[in-house]
């Protein structure tokens, strides 16, 4: 039998998400692992998304043979293999090469979807061509409406099956571990005020390499402004304040997009019910994983509103706090279609790129196996409050 070294024994004995999770901070810089590990001002949200999952609590059925569990589901009419996704994360090719087209294979190997941010550094036409499975394009509207239209287009020539909306950022949320690691400095990419930043980078050498042979800090192949340039990472920020999306642009996209349209940002029944009236066709209960509005409701805390306020009219989809299958299993019961995992498959690809995710996406099937054969219950489809108590818990 071959014997794993170092970093991939590693990996292979990782057997949790928070053993990802040590194995990015292990081989990252500290800039970028806080940029994935971080959320916004006090982080109050960012750890109540993973609490709020600890005070529900299940009802299994015993004494009950499972000997096989069926994980798949459908989301807008496509089979997915399991009842998880991946969210959109910006910039993940910081963490490692071609980030964006690896997690993207990884996702469609396992028979789920990908969902590709705005702000990536690989271009749509080679994150779709590496997967198997569906692909979702996340939209900001940086660069301004015919911006968004180019990129829109693409998409559809591509092959994209879905665009999701994101809603919740008007502005970027203060992230102060970014600031106090030297993310403006860096990204404003002057050498004075950077240097006091980039002994942190020196001392992870293998990122380092990796990191420099892939052309360094990127720039947004999928914001094309006028002229013919890709946006810099520099330009950013100011685009983001300058292109809040409003309830008017989904109608405008959906003028110019004919697909399925997901509207990601939603906490409330009010919000959902113009998600709806805008044309949404699934809505994603997010807090963008606590990185912009900072003391907002935990996700799985607001789904019971939104599910509500829907009535059946739309798919509800979470985000936001989902680390183990048992977490996946309460926010099913609780009315999602199917959740979406950020930070989970983050550390992966952080930690060790393609195999990292799908290690990721492995755990989480794993657990998704056990939790249901131990809760009796044979189908993910089936899943249903009957199966957990302490909702109330919820709403203290
Ligand atoms: C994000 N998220 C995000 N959302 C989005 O709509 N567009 C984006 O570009 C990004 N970028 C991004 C970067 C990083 C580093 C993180 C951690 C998150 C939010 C993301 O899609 C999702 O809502 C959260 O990650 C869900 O929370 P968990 O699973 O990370 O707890």
């Amino acid at each position: 039998m071959e014997r794993l070294t170092g970093s991939s024994a590693r990996l292979s004995r990782a057997s949790s998400i928070a053993d990802l999770r040590r194995l990015a901070h292990r081989r990252l810089p500290r800039i970028v692992f806080d940029y994935i590990d971080g959320g916004a001002e006090e982080e109050v949200t960012l750890r109540e998304n993973c609490r709020v999952f600890e005070r529900v609590l299940f009802r299994p059925r015993c004494a009950v043979a499972v000997p096989r569990c069926d994980l798949r589901t459908t989301v807008l009419g496509s089979t997915f293999e399991l009842p998880f996704l991946l969210a959109p994360i910006g910039s993940s090719r910081v963490f490692y090469p071609r980030a964006e087209v690896l997690a993207a294979r990884a996702a469609g190997a396992a028979g789920t979807a990908y969902t590709l941010s705005t702000v990536s550094g690989c271009r749509l036409e080679d994150v779709k061509a590496a997967t198997t499975g569906p692909a979702w394009l996340q939209v900001y509207l940086v660069g301004g409406r015919d911006v968004a239209r180019a990129a829109i287009e693409r998409a559809r020539t591509a092959g994209f099956s879905a665009l999701v909306v994101t809603v919740d950022t008007a502005v970027s949320g203060l992230r102060e571990r970014d600031l106090r690691n030297g993310a403006k400095e860096i990204v404003a990419r002057r050498l004075w005020p950077m240097l006091p930043y980039l002994p942190q980078m020196l001392v992870r050498p293998r990122w380092l390499m990796g990191f420099l042979a892939d052309g360094g800090l990127m720039n947004f192949p999928n914001v094309i402004l006028p002229g013919g340039r890709p946006m810099s990472y520099a330009e950013l920020p100011a685009a983001l304040e300058q292109s809040v999306v409003l309830w008017d642009d989904l109608e405008w996209i959906r003028r110019v997009w004919d697909g399925p349209l997901i509207v990601k940002g939603v906490l409330t029944g009010e919000d959902a019910r113009l998600a709806l009236e805008a044309g949404a066709q699934a809505i994603i209960v997010s807090n963008h994983g606590g990185r912009q509005l900072d003391t907002v409701s935990p996700t799985l805390r607001a789904l019971p509103e939104v599910v509500s306020a829907v009535a059946g009219r739309a798919e509800v989809l979470i985000d936001g706090g989902i680390r183990r299958g048992s977490d996946v299993v309460k926010a099913l019961c609780l009315g999602a279609r199917a959740v979406l995992i950020g930070r989970a498959y983050a550390y992966g690809l952080g930690a060790a790129g393609e195999a990292g995710v799908a290690k990721a996406i492995d755990i989480l099937r794993t657990d998704l196996v056990r939790t249901l054969r131990l809760l009796g219950c044979p189908s993910v489809r089936e899943l249903d409050r009957s199966y957990i108590d302490g909702t109330g818990t919820l709403t203290e």
